[in-house]
């Protein structure tokens, strides 16, 4: 097979959701359909859930699995599907978004009677911002749920997207009788069973007095009406609008009854993008393009103290990727070859001798990577947009075993470059800050901190709201800014200057006071 239709073929998407609404089942009957896995119950939920926070055993737990689960990829139809892994607990959110910015697209679970829930609107910016095209599946439709009227303009008004529905339920709940599917022109009949597949009669005009027999008169009028609602209110569904980011897909179903995902997951390889083009500080990198290059999203440490080795997960940008054959690691300036880079297919690791655009490969790393890192076949080129967000919660680290400072600024160092927290160095008093999203990391830094680098650390509690990298054209007034606020300036890990407001008040008046000066939430504007 050519490059381009190799990688034509393509279609490396995350399924995003607020935890519970279905993205572990949903997962799992996509694996089933691609024959990746032959029986329910075998993708692990991703999770740590309904555990106190500090439960170490399951932080382990799902880190092991992590591993195993971080991308799944299998072949459907002729293409190749990877799905890429998102934390479900809220604290690892950091990670969930350095992963979207190595998918082409996304599929978001929303429970039909929960609607949008504050984790899902929280991703959806970070989509929103990238223009990362969003399928959405209203899931638990054999439950009773919202009116589905109702759920399309909280889906518009709480994710900010346009909504047009590909599929329409037929009732929910109890009296739950299927879908239409409105892409296929389809009557999809529900029976409650998690194994089979449901029955699917074609039928492109719902006048006909046939749908009748399938669902009864009630149903069948209320159909016709909700259908006739639906061509009224929304507009043709537009495939360039999708592609644009402006405009989402709904179809309806159960993941649990394995019911609406075959026409999800149909629908989905047909309409969702192969890799995209993507930006560098230099130029944009079509992926056709021969040469290879790729980018660092995810680092994942091996808990066992024993073997400090990593994997750093790259995503493939442009051309194929081969096993022995040297890369220029850009921030290095130097070239590197790999003997064992490792592709995912269902839920096993294996080595692969060649990977295309669109493709993760997992290359075995002794601390030469970061988060960001760009491999290329010998251009300079620097990949944009993994972006940091300002962290939630900071505490300042002290170390708590003077004989092992070497240790514990080691273990820092690399810690942050894998991208578990952030660090800040207070210019003022020369401090150590780390921001993160939850209180977990805390926890979990401070005992890598321990168990793999035999250091010992402290948690000083500072007060902060925000951290916001700042800058200006106004070099005066940033100067001015950085004496006023001296004792509030840090620098984060790349040297770039960083205010830490220590309350929302604090923040407004800086901004009313400098108008010349830029206050960004993220580390990439
Ligand atoms: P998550 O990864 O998004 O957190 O959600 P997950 O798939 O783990 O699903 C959360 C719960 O919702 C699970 O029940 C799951 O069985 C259930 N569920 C998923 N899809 C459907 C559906 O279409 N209909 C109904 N009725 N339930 C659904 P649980 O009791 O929390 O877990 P388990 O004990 O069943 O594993």
């Amino acid at each position: 097979m050519s490059l381009q239709s190799e990688i034509l073929r393509r279609r490396t998407f995350a399924i995003i959701s607020h935890p519970d609404a279905g993205k572990t089942t949903l997962t799992e009957k996509l694996l089933l359909f691609g024959g990746a896995i032959h029986v329910a119950g075998a993708v692990k939920s991703n999770k740590i859930k309904k555990t106190a926070t500090s439960d170490w055993m399951e932080i382990e737990k799902q880190r092991g699995i992590s591993v195993a689960t971080s991308v799944m990829g299998f072949e459907y139809r002729n293409y190749k599907i990877n799905i890429l892994d998102t934390p479900g607990h809220q604290d690892f959110a950091e990670d969930t978004y350095r992963t979207l910015t190595a998918v082409d697209s996304v599929i978001i679970v929303v429970d039909t009677a929960k609607g949008v829930e504050a984790q899902t609107r929280k991703l959806m910016d970070v989509c929103r911002m990238r223009k990362t095209p969003v399928m959405i599946f209203v899931n638990k439709m054999d439950r009773e749920g919202k009116d589905p009227f109702d759920l399309l303009d909280e889906l518009e008004s709480e994710l900010g997207i346009h909504v047009r529905p590909l599929s329409w339920p037929i009732n929910q709940g109890f009296s739950f009788k299927g879908v239409y599917n409105i892409h296929k022109e389809n009557l999809e009949l529900f029976t409650p069973n998690k194994q089979s597949i449901s029955e699917s009669v074609a039928f492109s005009d719902i006048n006909n007095p046939e749908l009748e027999n399938y669902v009864g008169v009630h149903d069948a009028n209320k159909l016709r009406e909700d259908m006739e609602l639906i061509t009224g209110v929304y507009s043709k569904f537009d495939i360039k609008r999708y592609l644009a980011g402006e405009l989402a897909p709904v179809f309806f179903g159960s993941a649990l009854n394995n019911f609406g995902v075959k026409e999800l997951l149909d629908c989905f390889v047909e309409i969702a993008p192969s890799p995209r083009p993507i930006n560098t500080v230099e130029r944009e990198i079509d992926p056709f393009e021969e040469a290879f290059s790729g980018f660092v999203f995810k680092i994942h440490a091996n808990m066992d103290p024993n073997h400090r080795s990593c994997i750093a997960f790259v995503k493939i940008c442009s051309g194929k990727f081969e096993r022995n054959v040297n890369y220029k690691h850009v921030r290095h300036g130097k070239m590197m070859r790999f003997s064992s880079p490792t592709a995912f297919m269902a839920q096993k690791k294996e080595t692969v001798d060649e990977a295309y655009a669109g493709d993760i490969v997992g290359l075995p790393d002794t601390g030469n990577f970061k988060i960001g890192d760009t491999l290329t076949g010998g251009e300079e080129l620097h990949f944009k947009g993994i972006p940091s967000f300002s962290p939630e919660m900071f505490k300042y680290i002290e170390n708590a075993d003077p004989m092992k400072t070497k240790q514990l600024d080691k273990g820092v160092n690399q810690l942050m470059d894998e991208g578990v927290a952030q660090l800040f160095v207070n210019q003022y008093n020369g401090r150590k800050i780390i921001g993160t999203v939850g209180q977990l990391q805390f926890e979990v830094i401070q005992y890598r901190l321990l168990h793999e680098y035999n250091a010992q650390c402290r948690w000083d509690p500072i007060s902060l709201y925000k951290a916001c990298w700042i800058e200006s054209a106004d070099a005066v007034e940033l100067d001015n800014f950085k004496k006023r606020k001296a004792q509030y300036m840090a620098k984060d890990k790349s040297g770039r200057d960083v205010f830490l407001a220590d309350s929302g008040y604090v923040l407004q008046m800086a901004q009313n006071d400098f108008k010349n000066i830029k206050f960004h939430f993220t580390s990439e504007f």
